[in-house]
């Protein structure tokens, strides 16, 4: 069993609100270490440098095979890829998005009936974790179940505005069938049987997905915090639709960190530490963060595809052998999930919610 905490140890801040109030400096707790800072790491060898954009309609010409090797070579050297041509509706995706920004400007009263805590993190939120006097992070977020359906309750979803419960369902169907293909192209791409990491999660009707709606204020003192901060997804895939015209996530590259160039209806992908373990590390969940920026807000819709939560996940015995030992022990998401709140904030993964 997950341990839960009932209450947030200390008053939550709205951090949209803190930036309507029109303060030009932010409260130190939103201040991180000078290393930590966005200007840190010089972005002169970065510059240029973005992760692959991948058109999926290859998959259905003569050139299935080179597209299917592009998104291998992704998840090799960068866990991380852009797909356009994905399959879902780009005016769903737009409008689903457009729906969760009118959310977070409705007045603070009414996004309040939504408050979410930290027993199951669904609601609207401003703070992962429950360490008092802990660093936070220049965001706000909305976090919702949908699968496996036992965990879905729409009257946690936001009734206004009137489409948001509509489009997030319908979305979160559309998104679901997407994760369903990669899972086949990313399996065959192993070298395993098509359906092996779709069965390893748990099948369609027991697998996880959940999404968190991210809200990135305007910040009057960008350099020196984040948006998110650095952390790996602890859970199997990730598919992140952002606005098109503000930039905000970084991915690592060694010692640098590449602004992603969000490019319009296209979805990025990142794999998260199950797919790192299931692969045994052919392929990597790789650390990112998020910057903010004094001039526009952000809102990205960041999707989750996971594991049954109690289903036991270890790496392909067919990506084992002499030469490529197995680099982990067998683990369950949920007990990874309380492995890396033991370890705290300073581990690779740091994202509690999931
Ligand atoms: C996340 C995440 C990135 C973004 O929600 O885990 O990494 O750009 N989001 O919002
Ligand atoms: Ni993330």
């Amino acid at each position: 069993m997950m341990s839960t905490v009932q209450a947030w140890p200390e008053p939550v801040i709205r951090v949209q609100h803190l930036s309507d109030s029109g303060i030009r400096v932010i409260p130190d707790r939103y201040v991180k270490k000078p290393v930590d800072q966005p200007g840190a790491v010089a972005a002169a060898a970065s510059e240029g440098a973005d992760i692959p954009v991948i058109d999926m309609e290859g998959l259905s010409s003569g050139d299935a095979g080179v597209t299917a090797a592009l998104i291998d070579q992704a998840c090799r050297e960068w866990g991380f890829f852009q797909v356009a041509n994905h399959g879902v509706s780009p005016g769903l995706m737009a409008r689903c998005r457009e729906a969760w920004r009118e959310f977070f400007q409705l007045p603070l009263a009414e996004k309040q009936r939504y408050a979410n805590s930290p027993a199951t993190y669904e609601g609207y939120g401003s703070r992962l974790g429950v360490e008092k006097g802990i660093s936070l992070d220049w965001s706000d977020y909305f976090f919702l179940h949908f699968l496996p359906i036992g965990l879905r309750d729409e009257n946690k979803w936001p009734t206004l505005p009137v489409s948001c419960r509509e489009l997030a369902a319908e979305y979160s169907r559309e998104v679901v069938e997407l994760c369903g293909k990669l899972m086949k192209i990313l399996s065959r791409n192993l070298g395993l049987k098509e359906d092996y990491l779709l069965e390893a999660f748990g099948g369609e009707e027991e697998l996880g997905a959940c999404m968190r709606v991210n809200y990135y204020p305007k910040c009057p003192q960008p350099d020196r915090t984040l948006g998110l901060s650095s952390h790996s997804d602890p859970g199997g895939m990730t598919l992140l639709y952002s606005d098109e015209n503000v930039s905000g996530l970084q991915v690592r590259r060694g010692d640098t960190w590449i602004t992603v160039k969000p490019q319009p209806n296209t979805f990025i992908v990142n794999l998260g530490d199950q797919l790192q373990i299931l692969s045994n590390a052919n392929y990597k969940s790789v650390e990112h963060r998020v910057i903010v920026n004094s001039a526009k807000e952000r809102v990205s819709l960041a999707f989750f595809y996971n594991p049954k939560g109690d289903k036991v996940i270890k790496p392909a015995e067919e990506l084992v052998s002499p030469g490529q030992p197995q680099r982990y022990s067998p683990t369950t998401y949920n007990d990874y999930r309380l492995y890396i709140r033991m370890k705290g904030p300073c581990g690779k993964s740091q994202v509690e919610s999931l």
